[in-house]
């Protein structure tokens, strides 16, 4: 039995899909209820619905043998797990934006509100940019907005959010997607089936 841990929401459907076509399918998930842990024995693959900020945790813990989260989850949290496959979907990029006026005045400590505290810090530390990291849970724009904040760090994928908020990105720190990762134990006992899934997962990825 394969455990699989998918990212709950749109993306996760399509990683799902993506898993039918490698030939773990397991119909009973595309039921409308509020289940979360799918099981389909005829083929061996058991699906659980996780939050996408929490996969890398049942991977690297073993309770997944593996799972698909963000890139930007992976550089934030630094689990220690395999990273196997880029799937090319989830596409976004991790941007500095701030309001349209603003210009960064290196005299004075930059205040950056963000999701993402050591992807933050570690972008500012490679400029040698002084920085107060205020960490916020969600709502990002809303920060300088209000002045709490003179710059965000954050997710942007349509740019949408942004431009409703009057806010501009201003860099890119990195472009993500999302990742196939495996659980180090379990990708040396069940090597012969992660990699089926790899290789199968992989001749589905587009650019
Ligand atoms: C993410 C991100 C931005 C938004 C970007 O938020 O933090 O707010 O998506 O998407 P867009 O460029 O397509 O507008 P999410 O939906 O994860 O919510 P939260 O960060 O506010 O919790």
């Amino acid at each position: 039995m394969i455990n699989v841990a998918l990212p709950k929401g749109r993306l996760g459907e399509k990683v799902y899909d993506m898993f039918e076509k490698a030939g773990f399918p397991c119909p009973s998930i595309k039921e409308n209820n509020r289940k979360l842990i799918f099981e389909n024995e005829e083929v061996g693959v058991r699906y659980f619905w996780v939050k996408p900020s929490d996969v890398a945790i049942y991977v690297e813990r073993g309770a997944a043998d593996i799972g698909v989260a963000g890139k930007d989850i992976l550089l934030e949290y630094n689990p220690d797990v395999y990273e196997l496959l880029d799937l090319k979907i989830g596409k976004c990029r991790m941007a500095v934006a701030a309001k349209k006026d603003f210009r960064d005045n290196t005299d004075r400590t930059l205040r950056v509100a963000t999701k993402f505290s050591n992807i933050a810090a570690k972008y500012y530390a490679e400029k040698c940019r002084d920085i107060d990291i205020i960490h916020l849970n969600g709502s990002i724009e809303i920060a300088p907005i209000l002045g709490l904040s003179d710059v965000i760090v954050d997710i942007v994928e349509t740019g949408k959010t942004l431009i409703e908020n009057d806010l501009i990105p201003f860099e890119t720190i990195i472009p993500i997607s999302a990742r196939l990762i495996a659980n180090k134990s379990s990708y040396q006992f069940k090597k012969e089936t992660i990699e089926a899934v790899r290789h199968s997962l992989g001749e589905q990825v587009s650019e």
